[in-house]
């Protein structure tokens, strides 16, 4: 049991600074003695090389803050992930924005042509330079994966599509732009929002999402992102919802995942430490990896 620890200090998919310092408050809150004492073998490859321009929130004419930043990021990423994927590892990748899921998902899929997703996530991560309210590339990433949007972010790995709608699940969504919604609707993509959660509960939405996304898929990957938590539990980002899921009920998924043992690579992004209280939300983060890696009380 090999993981391969991939920081990824990025911050320019979006607008609050900070974010860029998850890694290191991750790795601060323990994330390698915790996997080790889960008797896993954790090489900490350290972290991505970001560039950084002097001016920071750029915007190009196609609607994209610091395109070329991102992009040299994903693409050192992507090939980071592959290497261990190819090496057998999985892949565990600490952001960071959620701009890096890009790479994460380019690396993983060089190998695994028919990858399951599951988006854990307040929002839907659904926007193209055309539909971003924003410019923010972190409100991007999924919809690039798809192959939709800018060709230097989807090439990004090679220029096939990295992950298909019908193997990707959001689970916890609860704010989604106009676009987003038209291209959930267009692709049918399956979407558990808050009012699933509610209604039929944590843990039947997770068995439900595993059931769909482990259905011919060769791999599941997880992309958590920590703003999907209620921000009560999790106020540590830049871009909080009110009304997620609990802590609980998040420890509860990553569980699930923990038992089927479908998980083959998984990201936690959107820790910003300036924006947290105490590390909370680092530590929520370690917890939660703790869950998903079979962590039991008993
Ligand atoms: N939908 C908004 C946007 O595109 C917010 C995206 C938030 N994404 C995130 N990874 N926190 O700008
Ligand atoms: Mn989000
Ligand atoms: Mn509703
Ligand atoms: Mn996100």
């Amino acid at each position: 049991k090999k993981i391969a620890l991939i920081g990824v200090p990025m911050d320019l998919g979006q607008m609050r600074r900070g974010v860029d310092m998850g890694p290191s408050v991750i790795r601060y809150a323990g994330v390698v003695e915790r996997l080790e004492a889960l008797g896993y073998e954790v090489e900490d490859r350290g972290d991505i090389t970001i560039d950084r321009p002097g001016r920071v929130d750029v915007k190009n004419g196609d609607n994209l803050k610091d395109l070329q930043e991102v992009v040299k990021a994903n693409e050192r990423l992507s090939d980071e992930v592959a290497r261990a994927v190819s090496e057998g590892k999985f892949p565990l990748v600490l952001g960071g924005d959620h701009s890096i899921a890009i790479g994460t998902l380019a690396g993983t899929s060089q190998k695994r042509k028919n990858l399951g997703v599951i988006w854990y996530d307040a929002h839907g991560d659904l926007n193209t330079g055309e539909t971003s309210p924003s410019g923010n590339i972190h409100g991007m990433p999924l919809s690039v994966s798809l192959g939709l949007g800018h060709e230097s972010l989807t090439g990004i790995g090679g220029t096939d599509a990295k992950v298909k709608p019908e193997n990707v699940v959001l689970i916890g969504a609860r704010s989604l732009d106009q676009g987003e919604r038209d291209l959930i609707k267009e692709k049918g993509i399956r979407v558990y929002t808050m009012h699933e959660i509610d209604r039929l509960g944590m843990s039947r939405v997770m068995q439900e999402a595993m059931e769909y996304v482990n259905d011919g898929t060769d791999g599941v990957h997880l992309s958590l992102d920590l703003d999907a938590l209620d921000p009560h539990d999790a106020p540590g980002v830049g871009t909080p919802v009110v009304g997620g899921p609990t802590y609980r009920e998040t420890h509860l998924a990553m569980e699930m995942l923990a038992e089927s043992g479908m998980i083959t690579s998984a990201e936690f992004v959107e820790v910003n430490p300036i924006l947290d209280v105490k590390n909370q939300t680092a530590e929520a983060a370690v917890a939660l990896i703790g869950s998903l890696f079979g962590e039991k009380l008993l």
